[in-house]
This record gives structure tokens, C-alpha cells and sequence, in this order.
């Protein structure tokens, strides 16, 4: 599996090793990521006919994510993610000069100030101090991500003194950017400021630079950037032209067909009925169909499919259980509800899911997993 190394000569570094995503046993090589990792090797040494930004763009749930992941595997590169918000700023996308507070000064602060502080201390960068707080505080990724912009914006608001230290803490962009990583983007559409958009923009150029307060830094060869974002339906923002002009290869993301689906459910429930698995992928196919034709806003795709068939394959009625995996998901509303059950109804599935709970002890087709 080491056809798509990059750099097949790179020493990583043993925290660097860690974040080079390993393949699951339920992952299915897909085409299209057969087609990026070929794209790109073909092209690595060619100079400016390189490939290094990538776009995913698609369905809700169609493995934009583990396609991404998967090139970090393929191409030996760690993995690293940021995830984009509508009121994104200087320090989330480069980074921030931060004063180094004495004990004296970090007195007055509360508990929880004190906390995201001494993590950023024992970090030099703003995501291991996020990685910290998760840690030591047992709180999810996202909670800790938001004490710790907090707490950069304390800092930066303090009046400035003479005779304290400032440090540098680089954002995970510069990080991999710097380091020759591959860095999932996700969602860049959501960003308001177009100035931030522009940051983004140069960093993406082939030979782009990063002005840093206390550098300037070059893009490392190995610098892949894969923005990963969901098709501009109902609404979505499309892509910023000039970000969508930089990239280099594309990929349309759109639900997986029935076949692949099913292959997927088997490799992570280790459920095998394939009749069954079949109906369930049509049903969530119709649905999906359906909620975008009618402009309902929620979606049916793969995860509800995984937790429907994980749910059947545990002996749920395989009915009841479509409301709680699948449709309560896309809404709650009586008159979607509805159209939804009536699409189900018009293509047979709804007597096919009836026979389903008729017919078959699911559990029987139980395999053990691993
Ligand atoms: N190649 C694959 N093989 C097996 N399972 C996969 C594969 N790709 C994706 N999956 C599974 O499908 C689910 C959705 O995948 P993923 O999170 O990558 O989707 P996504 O397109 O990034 O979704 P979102 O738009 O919500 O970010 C996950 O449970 C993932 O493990
Ligand atoms: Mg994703």
C-alpha cells in the first residue's frame, strides 16, 4: 500500500506519526479516492503542473471526511482538520502574539480563565492547547476549542506593558502548512469576512507565504489542502470564486450509489442481509430524493442508514425504528412527515418494510464483528 507515498524519503517526527491517519477495517477504498491518489502522485514532481489543492464537494455524509483521511494514509502525510465559522478571525486563521502572564497577573482570573490558560502555556500552538483542555477537563473538542478562542481574545484585549514576554501561538493552518501536512478544510463557505477568505486564498497559492508577525513563512512542499463542503443547495453559500479558482482537482461528492452503501453497512455493523440492507438504502435513497424535491431542509444519507441497520440488526422493529434513525432526523413537522411517508408508500417500500417485520428474525444474520 506504499504506491502513493509522497515523500517516501520524509522522516515524520513520532507525534507527526500519530497523525497519519490509519484505515480502519471498515474502510472501502473508493474511486474517487483511487483517482485523487493517482492524480496527484503522476503529478508531484512536475513543478507547476502539481496537485495539492483539492476539493470535495457534495452530500452530507458521502465520506468527503474519510476521504480525506484516507489521502493522509495513502500519501503518508499526517492529518490535521479546521473547521470553518461564520465569524472567523485573524488569530483563528494565523494565529496570535499572546503576552506570557505572571502568577501575579493570572491571581485575578477565574477558574475556568486559569484552566485554558495553563494549557496554552504547556502548548505552542493553539490546537494541542485545545487537545489539552480535552484531555485534562474530560470536555469535547468543540467546548474546549471555544475556551480557548476565549481566552486568546482576553489576552489579546489586555492593555499592553512593558517587560512581558509575548509568544507566538500558530494556528492548525500555519501548522500544516509550515510542516507539510495534509489539512482538511471544512466548510470555508461559512466565513463572512472576505478578508480572512483572501488570507486563506494566498496561503493556497502554489509558492503562497504566510505573513506571521514574527515571520514569514513558505508553504511546505508536502502541503496538501483539501476543502471538503456540501453542495450549495437550499440556500448554502457556494464556494468564494478565487478559493474555488485555486483549486486543483475536484471531486463531486454525492451520495454513494445503493451497492456501495450496502458494502459500507456491512463493514461497520457487521450486518450481511442483503435483501434487507437493500431496502433500507432504497428507503433512505427515496427519502433523501423526496426531502430535497419537497425543499425539506433535513437529510437522509449514510449515518442514518448505519444507525438504522446497526438498530434492525440489534432486533428492532424495523419500522418504528425508520422514524427514530431515520425520519425524525430530517423533521419533525406532521405535513413533511407526511410527504415523506407517502413517497415511501408510492415506491412500495413501506409493505416491503412491513414484510421485513413479518418475515424475519433479523437477528439471526448477526455476524460478530472483529
Ligand atoms: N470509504 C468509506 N468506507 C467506509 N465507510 C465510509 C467511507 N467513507 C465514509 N464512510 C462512513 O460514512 C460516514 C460519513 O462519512 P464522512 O464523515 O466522511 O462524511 P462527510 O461527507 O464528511 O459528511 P459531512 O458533510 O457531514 O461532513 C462515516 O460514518 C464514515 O465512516
Ligand atoms: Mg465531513
Amino acid at each position: 500500500m506504499d504506491q502513493w507515498l509522497l515523500s517516501p524519503g520524509r522522516r515524520l517526527s513520532e507525534e507527526e506519526q500519530t497523525l497519519v491517519w490509519c484505515k480502519p477495517s471498515s474502510h472501502k477504498d473508493s474511486e474517487e479516492e483511487i483517482r485523487i491518489c493517482n492524480e496527484v502522485k503522476r503529478n508531484w514532481n512536475q513543478g507547476e503542473m502539481k496537485i495539492a489543492n483539492i476539493l470535495l464537494e457534495g452530500d452530507a455524509g458521502s465520506g468527503k471526511t474519510q476521504l480525506a483521511k484516507a489521502l493522509s494514509a495513502n500519501f503518508g502525510l499526517p492529518y490535521t482538520k479546521v473547521t470553518c465559522f461564520a465569524d472567523m478571525d485573524k488569530s483563528d486563521i494565523i494565529g496570535a502574539i499572546l503576552p506570557v502572564l505572571s502568577d501575579e497577573q493570572q491571581e485575578s482570573m477565574g477558574r475556568e480563565e486559569k484552566e485554558a490558560l495553563k494549557a496554552l502555556y504547556q502548548s505552542d500552538n493553539l490546537s494541542a492547547a485545545v487537545g489539552i483542555l480535552v484531555k485534562t477537563l474530560g470536555i469535547t473538542e468543540k467546548q474546549a476549542g471555544v475556551r480557548i478562542r476565549q481566552m486568546v481574545k482576553v489576552l489579546e484585549q489586555l492593555p499592553q506593558t512593558e517587560n512581558v514576554k509575548y509568544r507566538f501561538y500558530p494556528s492548525e493552518i500555519v501548522r500544516a502548512f509550515r510542516n507539510g501536512y495534509l489539512l482538511e478544510i471544512q466548510e470555508p463557505t461559512v466565513i463572512r469576512d472576505a478578508a480572512m477568505l483572501m488570507a486563506l486564498n494566498s496561503a493556497l497559492e502554489p509558492d503562497g507565504i504566510i505573513n506571521l508577525p514574527t515571520e514569514i513563512i513558505h508553504r511546505h512542499p508536502d502541503f496538501i489542502a483539501v476543502i471538503t463542503t456540501n453542495r450549495g443547495y437550499n440556500g448554502c453559500r457556494p464556494l468564494n470564486e478565487a478559493l474555488r479558482d485555486r483549486i486543483q482537482h475536484a471531486e463531486r461528492m454525492d451520495m454513494p450509489s445503493i451497492e456501495v452503501m450496502i458494502e459500507r453497512a456491512i463493514a461497520k455493523t457487521g450486518y450481511t442481509d442483503r435483501y434487507v440492507l437493500s431496502v433500507l438504502a432504497n428507503a433512505i435513497f427515496v427519502l433523501d430524493q423526496t426531502a430535497r424535491a419537497n425543499a425539506i431542509k433535513g437529510v437522509a444519507g449514510m449515518r442514518s442508514y448505519f444507525y438504522w441497520i446497526d438498530a434492525v440488526a440489534y432486533g428492532a422493529d424495523v419500522k418504528e425504528s425508520l422514524y427514530h434513525k431515520v425520519i425524525y432526523k430530517i423533521t419533525t413537522d406532521p405535513d413533511e412527515i407526511r410527504i415523506l411517508e407517502e413517497a415511501l408508500n408510492v415506491q412500495g417500500i413501506t409493505s416491503e418494510l412491513n414484510d421485513i417485520n413479518s418475515n424475519r428474525n433479523v437477528k439471526k444474520n448477526m455476524i460478530p464483528t472483529s
